[in-house]
This record gives structure tokens, C-alpha cells and sequence, in this order.
């Protein structure tokens, strides 16, 4: 696998985003980003950096979210790891066609416009794995 810039954010499905956030933000002294809702993705961002490192808080937008069905099966948690690519779709279907199953169609648009893929955690030890594709504009 070509094309791997490194991780790039780690997200926690929440079911409270502004006391998550709080919590975040006082407990551990994270820095406050751009909060977001993702429609496409039927969740809300709350994005957090620790130093270089993006954290993402998640909540449903509504009862149908993934992210709602995550909460309902497993509670809050670590809900994936993304990683950056230079190409989203390249690092896709090169997975799929080495056998991988995808989590949902990609790529699609993400957080600050940014495009974005998954990877079912069937096919990656358990961690559902998102591909991130940034341009230099992107925040
Ligand atoms: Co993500």
C-alpha cells in the first residue's frame, strides 16, 4: 500500500457532543476545533487537537446514524482510526480487491471537506479503519 501520510484523527462515538467536549477539553486540556454536522455521515463533529493530534467527538444526528447503533450496541467509545492518504479511492479499492469489505460507499464527502472512505473492522483486527483524503486547503 502506496500513498500512507499517517493518522490522521481518531474519533469517539459520544451521546452528549457539548459535555463531551467539556470533559475533553478541562479533564485533559485539549485545544477546541471546528465543530461540524456531516449529514452524508448522519453524525456531528467535534474535533479536538492534543499537540498535532486530531481527536474527533461524534454524536448521531438522529436515531437512523451508524453512530447510533454504535452507542446502542457498545456505548461511547473509540469508534475508528483514519488515516491519511494522498488518494481515498486508490487505498479503497486497492483493499477491496485484496479481499477487504467496505463499510458503506466511498469515497464520500467528510469533515472539512475532506473526501473519506471505510474499511469494515471484519477486515481490519476489529478497528473499523476510514481513509482520509486531505488537500492543503482542507482545515
Ligand atoms: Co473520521
Amino acid at each position: 500500500m502506496t500513498g500512507i501520510q499517517g493518522v490522521d484523527h481518531i474519533a469517539v462515538a459520544v451521546a452528549d457532543l457539548d459535555a463531551a467536549t467539556a470533559l475533553w477539553r478541562d479533564r485533559f486540556g485539549l485545544e477546541m476545533g471546528p465543530r461540524e454536522k456531516i449529514p452524508d455521515q448522519g453524525v456531528e463533529v467535534q474535533v479536538m487537537f492534543a499537540g498535532p493530534v486530531r481527536i474527533e467527538l461524534m454524536r448521531p444526528l438522529g436515531p437512523d446514524s451508524p453512530v447510533a447503533r454504535f452507542l446502542e450496541k457498545k456505548g461511547p467509545g473509540i469508534h475508528h482510526i483514519a488515516l491519511a492518504v494522498d488518494d481515498c479511492g486508490a487505498a479503497r479499492e486497492a483493499a477491496l480487491a485484496d479481499g477487504g469489505r467496505p463499510a458503506g460507499e466511498g469515497p464520500v464527502p467528510g469533515a472539512g471537506g475532506t473526501k473519506v472512505a471505510f474499511l469494515h473492522p471484519a477486515s481490519a483486527c476489529g478497528v473499523l479503519v476510514e481513509w482520509v483524503e486531505r488537500t492543503p486547503e482542507d482545515s
